[in-house]
C-alpha cells in the first residue's frame, strides 16, 4: 500500500478552504473509496455523493486536478501527481456542501425540452438498426459532468446544457417518439446554437456519448429545415475555455 493526500475544497455554508487529508491506496483503490476511507476514518464531516459504486447511478461526479470525472471509476494510482489528488466540486452548479453540488438545476431544465418518451400511434416495429440510432444516448446516467464542463453557460446563462441535447437527440432518433422535429424547435428555444462546440461535453462523458456530435447534427438538421437560423460569423472567437 502506498499513500497519498487528498487535497479537498471544502464548503460549509458560508466560507471556502482547503483540506489535507492523508489515506493509504492500492492498485485498483478508487478516488470514492479513498474518500469514503477519510469520511469513515478521518473526518466524518466530509460531504461527497454517492450511490451505486459501479458508475450506473451518476451521482458522485467531481473535478479531479481540474478534470471532470466520475469518482468511483476513476483510480487513484491514475490521477495522483507526486502523491496529491486535487478534488473539488463541479461548476456550473451551486455547491451545498464540499463536494455535494445540487443537481436540481439541470434535471430541472430537463422538463423545459420535454425529455421522456411520447408514444406514437400507431406504434411502429423496431429493428436493432432502429436501436442503433440512439444506442449510446440511451446510456446517459445524467452525472452532470458535461453540464459541469460546458463553457457555454459563461456567455448565455440560459443556455439548456449538453444532457438536454442528448436527451432531445435520444428521442428525435425515436421513430416511435411522437415529437419529431417539435423536439427541434425545442432545442431552438433551449439556446442550442449557443454551444461552442469545444467538445468538453464530449471528452468527459463516462458512457461515450458523443454530445457535441449529437448537438452539431440537431443544429445541422435544423437549419437545414429553417427550423433554426443560420449563424452569423462563426462562433466562440475570444472566448476563454480556461474551465476544463
Ligand atoms: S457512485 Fe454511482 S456513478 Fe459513481
Amino acid at each position: 500500500m502506498q499513500k497519498v493526500t487528498l487535497r479537498v475544497k471544502r464548503f460549509d455554508g458560508k466560507e471556502e478552504s482547503f483540506q489535507d487529508y492523508t489515506v493509504e491506496y492500492g492498485e485498483i483503490t478508487t478516488v470514492l473509496e479513498a474518500l469514503i476511507q477519510v469520511q469513515s476514518e478521518i473526518d466524518p464531516s466530509l460531504s461527497f455523493r454517492a450511490q451505486c459504486r459501479a458508475a450506473i447511478c451518476g451521482t458522485c461526479g467531481v473535478r479531479i486536478n481540474g478534470e471532470y470525472k466520475l469518482a468511483c471509476k476513476t483510480k487513484i494510482k491514475d490521477v495522483e501527481k507526486e502523491g496529491v489528488v486535487l478534488l473539488e466540486p463541479m461548476a456550473n452548479m451551486k455547491v451545498i456542501k464540499d463536494l455535494v453540488v445540487d443537481h436540481d438545476e439541470f434535471l430541472k431544465k430537463l422538463k423545459n425540452v420535454k425529455a421522456w418518451f411520447v408514444p406514437k400511434e400507431p406504434f411502429e416495429k423496431v429493428y436493432p438498426e432502429d436501436l442503433k440510432k440512439f444506442e449510446r444516448e440511451t446510456d446517459c446516467i445524467l452525472c452532470g459532468l458535461c453540464y459541469g464542463t460546458c463553457p457555454a453557460f459563461e456567455q448565455d446563462k440560459l443556455f439548456g446544457g449538453p444532457i438536454n441535447y442528448v436527451k432531445i437527440y435520444r428521442f428525435w432518433k425515436d421513430k416511435n417518439d411522437a415529437l419529431g422535429d417539435e423536439r427541434i424547435v425545442l432545442a431552438k428555444e433551449d439556446h442550442i446554437t449557443s454551444c461552442v462546440h469545444c467538445k468538453y461535453c464530449t471528452f468527459v462523458c463516462p458512457k461515450g456519448i458523443p454530445v457535441e456530435q449529437d448537438i452539431s447534427q440537431i443544429e445541422f438538421y435544423g437549419r437545414q429545415k429553417g427550423i433554426i437560423e443560420q449563424p452569423q460569423q462563426g462562433f466562440g472567437f475570444g472566448f476563454d475555455f480556461g474551465n476544463f
